[in-house]
């Protein structure tokens, strides 16, 4: 079996884990302080804050940059469910803007098309490791004076024209799921160079509460624990090469695959470093592919069968848009093991399944 995912746990990461249970601080402590330090610092901003998921990290972003009740927030319709739901937890609008057909990601065009007077901010994904349009999109920002909250959960070292994604928004979050590429178990990661920003965040993450019993506004239980954060840090020292063995990977089946006449491998943008997240490429045959792909033992991943306005939920509030590329794209879509722990007999396996061989 070649699994879709697997988390790069060493010896390291369970001493780190050790010593914080014999130091008795398991809730957020010294370590999570020392996390965000250190992460802040990997991605070139002023300020990081920790939390226990992606999730949590995208609804604190958004009421740490003041979105609320009215508010239009666009955003795309190609990525996990959490990044639009947390735009819903904030009894805001995520408003859809369609994707690019080559990288995936949200099309600056189409979010120009979608601006109202309400639109108070953009949420935009990195998708599978691969930076977004960011010139146009600050562009778009700067001419509309709108908050700019980028959802980099896949995107962990990914740079566009040589500066990581994470430090162009009013605030970023990272995930550190254990598919992701670098995991702490459960966790997230608040990236900003906004002090408010940071301290809103601070604050949010615990109950509006900076000193013990006073509660300034309405906040959340979101904090990281110091035993996730132990482990994050071990994994925040491999990231680099955990990422460039996801590209050389990449690069493998790139080759092997691009001789396939059905097989449309991953487009990568110019002037970006893509991560790889996931290795996706796009079929128009899926339903058979799969079937090989699982009798062979070969892990796959459709990362999204749907549209989120295509969800029952989604639909029961009424969205009806058409995002024409967007609902292609998720009919065509697979993605095949690229992670660190893939090795090069595994590829060559992957190529010949894929090729029907
Ligand atoms: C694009 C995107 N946004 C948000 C999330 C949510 O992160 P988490 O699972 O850590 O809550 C994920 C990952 O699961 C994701 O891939």
């Amino acid at each position: 079996m070649i699994p879709i995912a697997k988390p790069v746990i060493g010896e390291e990461e369970k001493k780190a884990v050790l010593e914080v249970l014999e130091s008795g601080i398991l809730a957020q402590g010294p370590r999570v302080k020392a996390f965000e330090n250190a992460f802040a610092n990997y991605i070139g901003t002023k300020h990081a804050v920790a939390t226990s998921s992606g999730t949590t990290a995208l609804h604190v972003a958004l009421l740490a940059c003041r979105i609320k009740s009215g508010d239009e927030v666009i955003t795309t319709p190609f990525t996990f469910i959490a990044t639009v739901n947390a735009i819903l937890y904030c009894n805001a609008k995520p408003v859809f803007a369609d994707i690019d057909e080559k990288t995936f990601n949200i099309d600056p065009e189409d979010i120009n098309e979608k601006i109202t007077r309400k639109t108070k901010a953009l949420l935009i994904v990195h998708l599978y490791g691969q930076p977004c349009d960011m010139d146009a999109i600050t562009e778009i920002c700067e001419d509309y004076n709108l908050r700019l909250i980028e959802d980099a959960c896949q995107a962990h070292g990914a740079e566009y024209k040589g500066r990581k994604v994470g430090s162009f928004g009013d605030a970023a979050c990272f995930s550190f799921y254990p598919t992701k590429n670098m995991t702490t178990g459960e966790g997230g990661m608040i990236t900003t160079n906004n002090k408010d920003v940071a301290e809103r965040a601070r604050l949010i993450r615990e109950h509006g509460s900076r000193v013990r019993y006073e509660h300034l506004t309405l906040g959340y239980n979101y904090r990281m624990t110091d035993i996730a954060a132990a482990i994050g840090l071990v994994q925040l020292g491999k990231l680099e090469e955990m990422n460039e063995r996801r590209i050389e990977n990449a690069r493998k089946l790139n080759e092997g695959l691009k001789r396939i006449k059905y097989v449309t491998t991953p487009y990568v943008a110019p002037y970006v470093k893509h991560v790889f997240h996931q290795y996706t490429i796009r079929v128009k045959n899926r339903e058979e592919l799969v079937k090989r792909l699982g009798e062979a033992g070969i892990g796959y991943g459709i990362y999204y069968p749907k549209p989120i306005h295509r969800e029952k939920l989604y639909l029961d509030l009424g969205y009806r848009d058409k995002l024409p590329v967007a609902e292609e794209v998720s009919r065509e879509v697979l993605s095949l093991p690229v992670h660190p722990a893939v090795k090069e007999g595994d590829i060559e396996r992957i190529i010949e399944v894929v090729n029907g061989e």
